[in-house]
């Protein structure tokens, strides 16, 4: 906290925003999970003017996309970096595919484009019962490769490696948080990497998410997944939890303690709730559990029973990512405090001068007004209805639709339209993304209704370099084909 909190007043100091100094340090920085499987994405530079306007200081990310990290540049924001699960094998193995790593995605970004990295995401949550222990034994070599590596790039106090993990691995054996110790399973491995990560000075992450233990127990006290104070306490000896993110973590501060690792610091490495594609996923819980968290944990600065003071957090997330695996439920499209095109979602102070209003995405460009809806003449009984929208859904974003969610509320017609119509957008409005066998049409007017909402996609390519030079490839065509017309018209 403490070395956030003076990072953030030298940097605003050096930039002259000697006003703002006040503002921004008296309180504790938030940070937020920038993910992007996207079908698509806004560009990095638009998300980077979103991060400054809403005056987001620090932003975790799942790769090293050079085009994002260009894009963080010279802005000051504190990044951590991360390494897929999928390379921790390669970096297991080679202390040389490390070093090629760190000198790519790390050095270069800090010393030549000016990206504040502080900290290297080795993996993402490898303990995850659902991954079989395929990471088990690979994660903690490549933790201490990467960590030599950067010792070597002669970046080892200023960036620290961390592996983000999950918070099943630990449990409480008594079911209150002083029972808590790393599950048995996985007991050694832990202790491997808690005593790295003591030793080199770096932070233990854990990801904690209250609305999964409401998705996955119907029987657990809704209120307890907030911070009201209205659930039922949980007595733990001399001590009272009022919610479960209290419990949680504390229950991880004794697993550290027990083992001998008590004054490890602790970053809440994703910690967020969903606005839909579950019954409680919507944007009233959403904003209540985020803005409940802000307020009790962030700004109030009050912590946990076992941690009192201001909790180092990241968001889950910025932005919403609608190619994201449905795996774990519908609702794991939705977490953004954003939609996918930078639109906010609800009030949200971040503690800063925004007084409760995010700022959106600026200058985003959308495809033309219309939409791909079920023919008014097609019947319902067609036997190619349920084929078409398998289709739709299988390869565009159907999670809106069912019990409890945004769109809950169509009757059949239009729940086959909104699958037309996600598909017909997420191909970009190409004319033969809304044929399905006779069954549909475009149309000129909004078939949103309540809260559901017909979407219009935002142009797939205009912010990235690529995307730039394509349309002046194209601007410099129509230019040249003019002349030639021009000139063929005169001679
Ligand atoms: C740098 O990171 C990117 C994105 O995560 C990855 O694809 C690439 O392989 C990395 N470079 C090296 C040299 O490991
Ligand atoms: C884990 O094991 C289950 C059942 O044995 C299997 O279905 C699944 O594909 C495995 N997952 C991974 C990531 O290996
Ligand atoms: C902040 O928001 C409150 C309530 O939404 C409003 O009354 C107040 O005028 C706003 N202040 C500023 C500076 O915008
Ligand atoms: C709309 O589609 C969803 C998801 O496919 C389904 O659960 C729901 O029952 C449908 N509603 C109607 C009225 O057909």
């Amino acid at each position: 906290m403490l070395n956030s909190k003076m990072g953030c007043c030298l940097l605003s100091g050096s930039v002259g925003l000697v006003s703002l100094l006040s503002v921004i340090c008296s309180v504790a920085a938030i940070g937020v999970n920038w993910g992007t499987q996207s079908t698509h994405p806004l560009p990095p530079e638009t998300i980077v003017r979103m991060l400054r306007d809403n005056q987001i200081q620090k932003v975790k990310l799942f790769d090293a996309d050079y085009g994002t990290l260009r894009a963080l540049g010279k802005t000051g924001i504190e990044v951590m970096v991360g390494i897929p699960n999928d390379m921790l094998y390669t970096f297991a193995n080679s202390e040389k595919a490390a070093e090629k790593w760190v000198s790519k995605n790390v050095s270069v970004h800090i010393n030549e484009h000016h990206v504040n990295i502080r900290y290297v995401a080795v993996g993402n949550e490898p303990f995850l019962a659902t991954y079989n222990g395929s990471f088990l034994s690979t994660t903690y070599p490549a933790l201490r490769h990467v960590q030599n590596a950067l010792i070597r790039a002669n970046l080892g106090n200023q960036v620290k490696v961390t592996v983000p993990l999950n918070a099943d691995v630990y449990a409480s054996s008594t079911d209150y948080p002083s029972g808590g110790d790393f599950r048995t399973d996985i007991h050694d491995y832990m202790l491997d990497i808690v005593k790295f990560l003591s030793d080199s000075g770096s932070p233990f992450t854990v990801n904690i998410y209250p609305f999964i233990s409401l998705y996955s127990n119907p029987n657990f006290p809704v209120e307890y997944a907030f911070f009201d104070g209205n659930a039922t306490p949980l007595v733990d000896g001399g001590t009272t939890y009022f919610n479960m993110f209290d419990a949680n973590y504390d229950t991880l501060v004794w697993a550290l303690q027990k083992n001998g690792y008590g004054n490890l610091p602790i970053i809440v490495g994703e910690i967020g709730w969903p606005t839909d594609g579950d019954r409680n996923a919507n944007p009233i819980y959403a904003q209540r559990f985020n803005q409940g968290y802000m307020m009790s944990h962030i700004l109030g600065g009050k912590g946990t029973p076992m941690r009192p003071g201001p909790i180092d957090t990241y968001l889950f997330s910025l932005i919403d990512e609608d190619s994201k695996s449905i795996d774990p439920g519908n609702f794991e499209r939705h977490w953004g405090i954003f939609y996918y095109d930078g639109r906010p979602k609800y009030q949200l102070s971040l503690g800063n001068s925004n007084n409760g209003s995010l700022v959106g995405a600026k200058n985003v460009r959308y495809l033309e007004r219309k939409w791909c809806v079920m023919k008014p003449s097609a019947h319902l009984e067609d036997s190619q209805v349920a084929p078409s929208v398998s289709y739709a859904c299988y390869h565009a974003d159907c999670t809106s639709l069912g019990y409890g969610t945004s769109c809950s509320g169509l009757d059949a017609r239009s729940n086959i339209s909104y699958a037309f119509n996600s598909y017909y957008q997420i191909s970009n409005q190409a004319e033969d993304a809304c044929k399905f066998s006779g069954l549909s049409t475009v149309t000129n007017s909004d078939p949103s209704f309540g809260n559901c909402r017909f979407g219009i996609t935002i142009e797939p390519d205009y912010g990235g370099s690529e995307g730039r030079t394509g349309r002046c490839f194209r601007r410099l065509l129509v230019l040249l084909s003019g002349l030639v017309l021009i000139l063929l018209t005169i001679l």
